[in-house]
């Protein structure tokens, strides 16, 4: 895929901001891939890069294991550009040297006054001072034959270097953090005045480069996906709906574990495309299986396994399949093996080894190369309504975990009605910062007077958080008067409610869900 597109290498040296610099090479408009720093050269020329950014990392280039670079990158003629750690391993491998912290007084972390020379390549299109974000202990000393020093702080003499006659740059800073003022702006001069990058990178195009390798993988074969209705497996299943048509069977499993109306939507969005569409309808089953069971994990368990040999029953009546569609996106792979191709099966509803079920010769990674957020957008180029594209997460399990203790039919019924006022609530109010939010059915019964009379019926806890990531939150500011109206809603027009609260942890130290 994209052989013929420009596209940007960064080699990955273990920095955490590194998901960061591919963010931002590709809001700047070019195709790039984050790869391991032990890449094989030949791969490095396979994959024939414009230019090559070299992450930061946590290693010192004088440690005797620290990760080295080939140093034929250096031959290649094609822009590099190095940052912090790449920094300090380009004037190292070049003939520079690099000191470690406790022989200089320039350990420096975070924001950071910095001085630029305005007449450089790199910072020509800047104002001379701004602030950086620093994060290093080592520093380098002394720069190779052919560096100029370009900018400097008040503990780093070469904040920023450059020989232009080679093409070689590197900043000790972190131009991918927004911390970094002017951080975005020098990315793009290194990428579109340096590497003469055209930047026309974009998801319609993306998806038809994607569509025409697909088409040429599956050829003649079939695809098998697991539809769950979420973001990523929908619009894996759009995408190859588009570049297969009929050749794609999409089975959806409906656990009846779902919001309000979900599983008719997803039946409603797939059932019209040309593919084959398959809903099983399994509810029963799955509250069979869940009947009197209240321990969480239990509860997952069962959903897990139940999930599988529903699936597998269904994909056997479909007979011998060649691929298989996974929604694994690219955070996922980067995690999980420093950006290399390590085979990553993402778990479907919880379930692990999904694929040992099914007899099919390859898994098909359509989303592999995207960010969430880029997921979403390749959703709206596939048609894809909003509500479907800028769906919240939703656990696998669904509202198993949601219902607190033991699950019945009636309690389902009572959290949908429930859930589905408080977001409709939320959405029409546009609450700021509400990055998840739904009810649960508490296992509490307590005393109300409705009426003229005395009830016992069930407590509602209502969960609304603010996050970028989900490993921490806070909850939500949600104002009074709006409280208020859910709640009398809530306790007027859903039968067996005659209580609300708030939920006002953060996580941690509670977790987002309550089970
Ligand atoms: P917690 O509750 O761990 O949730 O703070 C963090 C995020 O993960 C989602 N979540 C799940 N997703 N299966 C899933 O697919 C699960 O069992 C599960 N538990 C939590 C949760 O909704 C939140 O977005």
């Amino acid at each position: 895929m994209h052989s013929e597109e420009e596209k940007v290498l960064i080699l990955d040296f273990g920095s955490q901001y590194n998901q960061l610099i591919a963010r931002r090479v590709r809001e700047i408009g070019i195709y790039c891939e984050i790869k391991p720093f032990s890449i094989p050269f030949e791969q490095i020329q396979d994959f024939n890069p414009l230019a090559v950014i070299l992450s930061g990392g946590p290693s010192s280039v004088y440690d005797e294991n620290s990760p080295k670079i080939d140093t034929r990158l250096f031959e290649m003629g094609i822009p590099v550009l190095g940052i912090c750690y790449g920094a300090q391993l380009m004037a190292h491998t070049l003939g520079g040297q690099v000191v470690p912290a406790d022989s200089l007084a320039s350990r420096e972390y975070g924001r950071t006054e910095t001085e630029f020379n305005t007449n450089s390549s790199l910072f020509g299109n800047i104002t001379k001072k701004s602030i950086t974000w620093m994060s290093h202990g080592d520093s380098v000393k002394r720069l190779p034959e052919g560096f100029v020093p370009i900018a400097h702080s008040a503990g780093c003499p070469f904040a920023g270097f450059e020989d232009t006659k080679r093409n070689f740059y590197a900043v000790q800073f972190h131009p991918e953090v927004s911390h970094t003022e002017k951080g975005f702006e020098i990315l793009r001069t290194f990428l579109m005045d340096i590497a003469g990058a055209k930047a026309t990178w974009s998801m319609a195009n993306y998806k038809q480069t994607a569509i025409e390798a697909i088409r040429a993988k599956v050829g003649d074969g079939k695809a098998l996906l697991a539809l769950s209705g979420g973001v990523d497996s929908s619009v894996a299943a759009a995408l190859m709906s588009q570049a297969i048509g009929e050749k794609l069977t999409c089975v959806f499993v409906d656990h009846g574990l779902m919001r309000k109306d979900e599983g008719d939507q997803v039946e409603q969005i797939f059932s019209a495309y040309p593919i084959y569409f398959i809903r099983v309808n399994a509810q029963k089953v799955f509250l069979e299986k869940l009947a009197g069971v209240s321990e969480p994990e239990h509860k997952r368990k069962i959903i897990g396994e139940e999930f599988i040999r529903t699936f597998e029953a269904e994909s056997k009546k479909i007979g011998k399949v060649d691929f298989l569609v996974q929604g694994t996106i690219y955070p996922d792979v980067i995690e999980s093996g420093l950006g290399s191709n390590a085979a990553v099966i993402k778990s479907h509803h919880n379930v692990g080894g999904l694929p040992d079920y099914v007899d099919f010769r390859e898994i098909i990674e359509p989303l592999r190369y995207l960010f969430k957020d880029e997921v979403r957008q390749l959703g709206r180029e596939l048609g894809l309504p909003e509500y479907l594209v800028s769906r919240q997460p939703f656990p696998g399990p669904g509202l198993a975990i949601r219902v607190i203790g033991d699950i019945t039919e009636e309690k389902l019924y009572v959290l949908r009605e429930a859930d589905w006022i408080f977001r409709s609530e939320i959405e029409a109010a546009k609450v700021p910062d509400a990055s998840q939010y739904f009810a649960v059915l508490t296992n509490t019964r307590s005393v109300g007077v409705m009426g003229d009379g005395r009830t016992y019926e069930y407590t509602l806890a209502l969960r609304c958080v603010s996050t970028t990531d989900f490993m921490t939150a806070t909850f939500t500011r949600i104002p009074y008067e709006l409280l208020e109206k859910i709640s009398h809603r809530i306790v007027n027009e859903v039968p067996h409610i005659n209580r609300v609260v708030y939920d006002i942890t953060a996580k941690p130290p509670a977790t987002v869900e309550w089970e």
